[in-house]
């Protein structure tokens, strides 16, 4: 088994143009599987808001379920950094209260790094969290969180104002950043301006990494898939072929058979 990934593993990577591989998790028995695929960054993020819970939208999530799902995912994960997202309102109303937030992560959990959304507006939160000793990753475009002030969750095309973000958290000390719903050719530049590495969701091929959510690629989700998202299976119908399958079975009294009994 290679050594687990940190933040000089992602830095080489960049350095060397070698794609970085990220998806999210949110539980232990997915978690191991992202793991052992040779994923080198598990996020557990805020998008079990919807993907998880069935809310609407990331808002509803609290910090103490964040802390929940990134300690049973971080139980899991060998060799991928874990990183945990911090949810809304956890880290806008007061820079103390993000710094002690962030650092429940690290406490309560064995993640490496935190994730939170934003950019210059939130430089002094991710110097602070940074100086303070916890890992930040940022993250700017369509940042989710911010759904109702961008009107719904739409591609930003703001090419001056996207790279003066990037320029500013990198200066502001995060280790990476997500680039989300962003045109390829936007997304491409930054990559080049940054020394420390892009993540892209719907940002084109020329991030230095890829991140999906993994109901997404595993096609657990019926709801509205993003045009950025490529389903690499469809679990949800094996799964509901599976159960359906059970049920007619207790119902015939055909399960449990001879081979079920003790
Ligand atoms: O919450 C999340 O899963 C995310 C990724 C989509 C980057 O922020």
């Amino acid at each position: 088994m290679p050594s687990k990934v940190t933040l000089t593993t992602l830095y080489k990577m960049k350095d060397k143009g070698e794609k970085i591989v990220a998806l999210t998790a949110y539980d232990y028995p997915f978690a191991r599987m992202v793991d052992e695929s040779g994923v080198h960054m598990i996020l557990v993020g805020d998008s079990l808001g919807m993907v998880v819970q069935g809310e609407q939208s990331t808002l509803p999530v609290s910090m103490d379920e964040m802390i929940y799902h990134t300690r049973i995912v971080s139980k899991a994960a060998a060799y991928a950094m874990v990183i945990g997202d911090m949810p809304f309102m956890s880290y806008q109303a007061s820079i103390s209260e993000a710094v002690a937030n962030a650092g429940r992560f690290l406490k309560e959990t064995t993640a490496t790094a935190i994730k939170l959304e934003g950019g210059a507006a939130v430089s002094k939160t991710i110097k602070a969290i940074a100086e303070a000793g916890v890992p930040v990753q940022a993250h700017i475009g369509l940042t989710p969180q911010s759904v109702h002030q961008m009107g719904g969750f739409r591609v930003q095309r703001d090419a001056e104002r996207l790279l003066a973000d990037a320029l500013e958290v990198e200066s502001a000390g995060a280790f990476s950043v997500v680039l989300e719903g962003i045109p390829a050719d936007i997304a491409a530049k930054i990559t080049a301006a940054l020394k420390i590495p892009t993540i892209g969701i719907g940002a084109g091929p020329d991030c230095d990494g890829q991140i999906l959510v993994l109901h997404d690629l595993l096609g657990l989700n019926d709801r509205h898939v993003p045009k950025f998202a490529k389903q690499y299976a469809r679990l949800i119908d094996t799964a509901t072929t599976a159960i359906k399958q059970y049920a007619r079975e207790v119902e015939k009294g055909t399960f449990p058979g001879k081979e079920h009994c003790y």
